[in-house]
C-alpha cells in the first residue's frame, strides 16, 4: 500500500510540473481523499491496469499487457516486461519466446495454455526492451500482487531473475535458485530461467525441463 501511496504522490507531483510548478511545500496527495484499494475483480482490475500512468512507462506503451489466462488457473507463470510483440497486441509471451513458453507448457505439463494464467512484472513496455528499474516495478507490484491474490495460484512459475527477485525480495543469482521451492502466503514460487535466456542458451532447456516435471509432480498432473 506504501508504494502505491508514493506512487500516487509521485503522479501527482508530475502532474503539478507539467502545469509549470516547480516546487511545492505542501503534499498534493491527501490519504483520506484517495480510495487506495484496488477493485476485487479481475476484469476491473485490468480495466485500472490499462489505464495506469502511474509511472513513465505509460507515456511510451501502446497498450498495458495485463495478463491473460484462466482466472481459477492453479499454476501462474511470471515474466518479466512485455516486448514490442506483446505492447502492440496487449497480450503476454506472443513472440518467440512466447512460442516457446507455450511448448514448455504444452508439451512438458501436458496442458493447454489457456489452463494457466500469464502475467509480468511490469504491465507496460520498457524502452528499448530494458529491465524494468525497480522504481517501475514497484510502481507495477501492487497490481501483480492483487492479481495472485485474486487467482490463487497454488504455484507461481518465475521467469527468470527479475521475477523472481520480486516476487520474493530475494536477490540470490537465477543459476543458484532455479528448480527451488519457495513457500510464502499460500502459494509455492519455483523459479527457472526466462524463455529468451533459453533461445540465446539452448543447452539450458534441459534445466528447464527439470523443473518444470518438478512443477508437474507437485501438480499431480
Ligand atoms: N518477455 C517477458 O518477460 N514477458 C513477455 O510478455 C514477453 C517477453
Amino acid at each position: 500500500m506504501k508504494n502505491l501511496k508514493n506512487a500516487l504522490l509521485l503522479k501527482q507531483l508530475y502532474q503539478l510540473k507539467q502545469l509549470g510548478y516547480k516546487y511545492t511545500s505542501v503534499t498534493p496527495y491527501k490519504d483520506e481523499e484517495q480510495d487506495l484499494r484496488l477493485p476485487d475483480t479481475l476484469a476491473s482490475l485490468e480495466k485500472q491496469a490499462m489505464e495506469c500512468h502511474l509511472c513513465e512507462l505509460s507515456k511510451t506503451r501502446h497498450k498495458a499487457v495485463f495478463g491473460e489466462g484462466d482466472p481459477n488457473a492453479e499454476i501462474m507463470f511470471i515474466g518479466e516486461a512485455p516486448g514490442t510483440m506483446e505492447d502492440s497486441a496487449g497480450k503476454p509471451f506472443v513472440g518467440r519466446s512466447g512460442e516457446l513458453l507455450t511448448k514448455m507448457i504444452e508439451n512438458v505439463l501436458h496442458i493447454p495454455r489457456s489452463d494457466v494464467y500469464i502475467t509480468n512484472v511490469v504491465k507496460c513496455r520498457p524502452p528499448n526492451n530494458e529491465t524494468p528499474t525497480p522504481t517501475q516495478a514497484h510502481t507495477c507490484q501492487p497490481y501483480l500482487m492483487k492479481q495472485i491474490a485474486l487467482i490463487r495460484p497454488k504455484l507461481i512459475v518465475t521467469l527468470g531473475a527479475t521475477a523472481y527477485h520480486y516476487l520474493t525480495g530475494d536477490d540470490t543469482e537465477i543459476s543458484k535458485v532455479r528448480g527451488t521451492l519457495h513457500k510464502q502466503n499460500d502459494y509455492t514460487v519455483i523459479p527457472t530461467y526466462h524463455p529468451s535466456y533459453l533461445l540465446r542458451n539452448p543447452s539450458a532447456k534441459k534445466e528447464v525441463f527439470d523443473d518444470l516435471l518438478k512443477v508437474k509432480e507437485l501438480m499431480g498432473k
